[in-house]
């Protein structure tokens, strides 16, 4: 989209759980003719979980690719220059009157890596237009996955980083009718045992990867214990 007389944009495009068609149409559209997509990834080798959902969207003999890197940690200062740089770059381009389509897996304003840039362009260059489209949450196709919804009449829900400390997660667990864990992978003995304590874990269903062909939903939670998992996935507890 690179238009006379029209302003170019960074958008932060929502790519939804994993299935190409969770998209939306707009999404669609503006992924098609961007010029240039930018794909965020743990590890600039590794492929992108988002770019592979949309993948068959691209045309790579006009429009550019470029994985950037945000490695997983929790220092924010480590992660700022990852985020300074990949601002920079994506400015660099809509300067160039080239739009920028940020991909961002589910929705970009659910604890999404792109609130960061979203922050230090708002700060930093609040000339540069951001649109943001929404896509569809890993936690909606979670539930409607499992069968589970999330909430009914008055019930009540909440959503949490799983790594919560455990009296805060006792007490959102004993105080909400359903209660989504998400980045559950590394926490989930502690919290199985939690959930355990409360009679809660034949409640829980844990989701991985939705969307996608590794799509699993796990009722009986037990056999996970003790395993590596991915961080692609959920719990989510209905009582
Ligand atoms: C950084 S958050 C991104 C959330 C995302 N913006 C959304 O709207 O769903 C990453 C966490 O989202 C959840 N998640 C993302 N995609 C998933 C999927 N396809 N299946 C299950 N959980 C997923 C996992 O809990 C993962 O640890």
């Amino acid at each position: 989209m690179e238009r006379r007389g029209v302003v170019a944009k960074i958008y932060a495009i929502g790519v939804g759980p994993g299935d190409p068609e969770l998209l939306t149409l707009k999404a669609e559209r503006i992924l098609r003719q961007a010029p240039v997509i930018c794909a965020p990834s743990a590890n600039p080798a590794d492929s992108s979980y988002a770019l592979s959902i949309v993948e068959g969207f691209i045309d790579r003999s006009r429009q550019q690719v470029i994985v950037q890197a945000f490695p997983m940690k929790t220092n924010r200062q480590e992660l700022e220059p990852f985020w300074e740089s990949s601002a920079r770059e994506a400015v660099k381009m809509v300067r160039e009157g080239k739009d920028v389509a940020f991909i961002t897996i589910g929705d970009p304003f659910l604890y999404s890596t792109f609130l960061y840039l979203y922050r230090l362009v708002k700060e930093k260059y609040p000339d540069v237009p951001v649109e943001v489209i929404p896509g569809i949450t890993s936690i909606s196709a979670a539930s409607i996955a499992a069968g589970v919804p999330l909430a009914a009449a008055s019930e009540r829900v909440a959503i949490i980083p799983a790594a919560f400390e455990e009296k805060e997660l006792r007490h959102v667990l004993l105080d909400f009718d359903t209660v989504v864990l998400m980045k559950v992978n590394r926490v989930f003995d502690s919290v199985y045992s939690l959930l355990k304590e409360l009679g809660l874990e034949k409640k829980a269903v844990f989701i991985r990867r939705v969307g996608s062909p590794e799509e699993e939903v796990v009722f009986d939670l037990e056999p996970l214990l003790g395993k590596k998992l991915d961080y692609l996935s959920l719990l989510i507890v209905k009582k």
